[in-house]
């Protein structure tokens, strides 16, 4: 190996040499994506993110199943978007393009500023005024895209995105970009590699649909290649204020404290559909209250923190469970989308019954507050 000196007192798991140094999806999946081999790849060491298993939530439920939760807040940007944007950013690399744009509310926003940054073009991003997380917002800022906020809400941008790059030299880097999709169809291979098989059910939030799209094609194109012999029902779940699928049409002023997904016109509207229709799921509603009380739940009871749309896909999972309709037995995965770093104001605003205790800087201080607190 170049260079590489084996460390004689540490166990061979730590003396790797550098050739299995994981350099994203790109390089781990070249063959079932559209690269080329002298293609420039812009990556930041995305994907293979940890699936865990609930160890407390199912014994709460009172149910025997198995879920899973796949942590995507531990993409290098915090968010999935992150494994679609290497894809998009090195097509519109190679494709000679100079600057990417998208609208957003909030992580694709982040990931397309970080990705840019580092393939050294221009990111402009749209978002909705005042309708952002505030880690999104510092990471897009901090990454140096063009933030533009605007007056309206992402559907509103969105338009705007398509028709500006009409007329201007921008490469459009929202999932109507066929390879933001690509990437993201990887997350379902690295769930049927860990699992050995595909999930009875696969539950995530969603907003434009493009990622239940995205899982749909890497489950369809593992099981058409014979690498495994299922695939899982797709239940996608939205806030009730901007829940397009389940009314049936698109929805004009969609409101929810899950930020992430408030999309009142879902871009892969169609694709979705037949997702739904393929894998025999469904699509159902969760009130922010549900929401909230998921992400709640997931952080006192398992430890894992994750945003509060990421949540949408625990709380609908939990109802159905609950319900019978996701019968015991089953092998469950929820998408975890985002961290729950991105949106510290809300996550602290869920935290008024319990407090911070401050005291004296002293050590009689601190000892009655631990005496105090004790369970
Ligand atoms: N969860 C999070 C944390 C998201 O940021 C998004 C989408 C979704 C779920 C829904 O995924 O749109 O593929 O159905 N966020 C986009 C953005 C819209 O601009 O960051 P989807």
């Amino acid at each position: 190996m170049l260079g590489f000196v084996p460390h004689p007192d540490l166990p061979e798991s730590v003396n790797m040499p550098f050739r299995n140094r994981y350099t994203g999806l790109i390089d781990k999946y070249r063959d079932r994506l559209p690269v080329h081999d002298d293609t420039r790849i812009i990556s930041l060491g995305e994907s293979n993110t940890p699936l865990i298993r609930l160890n407390n939530i199912p014994a709460l439920l009172g149910k025997n199943v198995d879920i899973y939760v796949k942590y995507e807040g531990l993409n290098p940007t915090g968010s999935f978007k992150d494994r679609g944007m290497t894809m998009a950013v090195t097509k519109a690399v190679e494709e000679g393009s100079k600057a990417i744009i998208c609208a957003s509310t909030g992580n694709t926003s982040a990931a397309a500023a970080a990705y840019a940054a580092r393939a050294g073009i221009t990111a402009f991003v749209l978002i909705p005024e005042g309708k952002i997380a505030m880690g999104k917002l510092a990471q897009a800022m901090i990454h140096g895209a063009v933030v533009i906020q605007i007056r309206g809400n992402f559907d509103a941008g969105m338009q705007i995105v398509k028709d500006v790059a009409e007329y201007t030299p921008v490469t459009i880097v929202n999932s109507i970009n066929p390879f933001r999709l690509q990437g993201q169809k990887t997350a379902a291979f690295e769930i049927i590699e860990e699992l050995g098989t595909a999930p009875d059910y696969h539950c995530l939030p969603v907003g434009n649909a493009g990622n239940i799209t995205a899982h749909w094609m890497g489950y369809s194109e593992y099981h058409e290649h014979g690498i495994v012999n299922n695939r899982p029902h797709m239940v996608g779940y939205q806030a009730s204020g901007s829940a397009p699928f389940l009314r049936g049409h698109m929805v004009d002023n969609p409101e929810t404290v899950a930020t992430a997904i408030r999309i009142g016109h879902p871009q892969s509207w169609d694709k979705a559909w037949a997702v739904q229709k393929e894998s025999e799921g469904w699509f159902d509603e969760c009130s922010d209250e549900e929401i909230l009380a998921a992400q709640k739940l997931l952080t006192e009871k398992e430890g894992v923190f994750c945003e509060p749309a990421s949540a949408t896909s625990l709380a609908g999972a939990m109802r159905d469970i609950k319900s019978g309709k996701i019968a015991e037995g089953s092998k469950i995965v929820c998408t975890l989308t985002g961290n729950g770093l991105k949106d510290p104001e809300t996550a602290i605003k869920q935290c008024d019954a319990n407090p911070m205790v401050t005291v004296d800087a002293s050590v009689e201080a601190v000892k009655s507050a631990i005496l105090d607190n004790m369970e």
